[in-house]
């Protein structure tokens, strides 16, 4: 019997990540932000000089990828997350990446994991569900604000036409593309604090925990 799985999924600066990592500190639960899998896999191609067209070489670095490298600030950059939605749509390279989020999530305890297809493909079983999402607009002034932080300047309207795209990039692919697992509970931040998105987090986990721990009883 597995642990308590917490999946996560969401576009792109949907606040899912402080979610995530929020419920993850609450629960006692380990963290796996899936993203920085593509991310590494996309610069540590371009560093090795690989077209991130080339599916085979993007898959070889892919079945190289160890945890350790995973703490890289260079992936956290707004080259990187492009770099990532490219090589996200190479089926070998989500398959050389399925096992590592599937042996994450499967600890004893139980883990949280964050995504786009976490609750459709990776573990469809999770006991609970949430699909983060906020509108393109505010999406787009949070990530502009999270670039300024690490002294990244760009203007809201790049940022906004780079979400656009990854929508459409994440969205639109035939592999595991972003979508709403039909159990997973929508939560919209739109209009909420960091604090009320949490708050609302924390509610919709703690509902599926007591029907997983009622259904494992039963
Ligand atoms: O979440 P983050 O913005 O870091 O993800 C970067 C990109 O990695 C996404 O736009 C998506 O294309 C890809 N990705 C994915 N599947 C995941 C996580 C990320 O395809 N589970």
């Amino acid at each position: 019997m597995s642990g308590f799985i917490i999946a996560v999924d969401g576009p792109a600066a949907s606040g899912k990540g402080t979610v995530a990592g929020g419920l993850a500190r609450e629960n006692g639960l380990p963290y796996l932000d899936t993203g920085l899998l593509y991310r590494a896999v996309g610069v540590l191609s371009q560093r090795e000089g690989i077209d991130l067209d080339d599916v085979e070489a993007v898959a070889r670095v892919a079945q190289r990828l160890r945890a350790e490298v995973l703490g890289d600030e260079a992936f956290r950059t707004r080259g990187a997350g492009e770099a990532a939605s490219r090589v996200g749509v190479h089926v070998p390279v989500r398959q050389a990446l399925l096992a590592f989020q599937r042996d994450f999530a499967a600890q004893p305890g139980g883990a949280v994991l964050d995504g786009r297809d976490i609750g459709t493909v990776i573990t469809p079983d999770a006991p609970a569900k949430l699909f983060v999402t906020a509108s393109p607009e505010v999406r787009a002034e949070r990530r502009r604000r999270q670039l300024a932080g690490q002294g990244e300047a760009v203007s809201f309207e790049d940022v906004l036409a780079d979400i656009r795209k990854r929508d459409a990039r994440d969205s639109g692919r035939d592999a595991a593309p972003l979508t709403r697992a039909a159990d997973a509970v929508l939560l919209d931040t739109s209009e909420m604090t960091i604090e009320q998105a949490a708050d609302a987090a924390r509610r919709i986990v703690e509902a599926a925990r007591a029907r997983w721990e009622g259904s494992r009883q039963g």
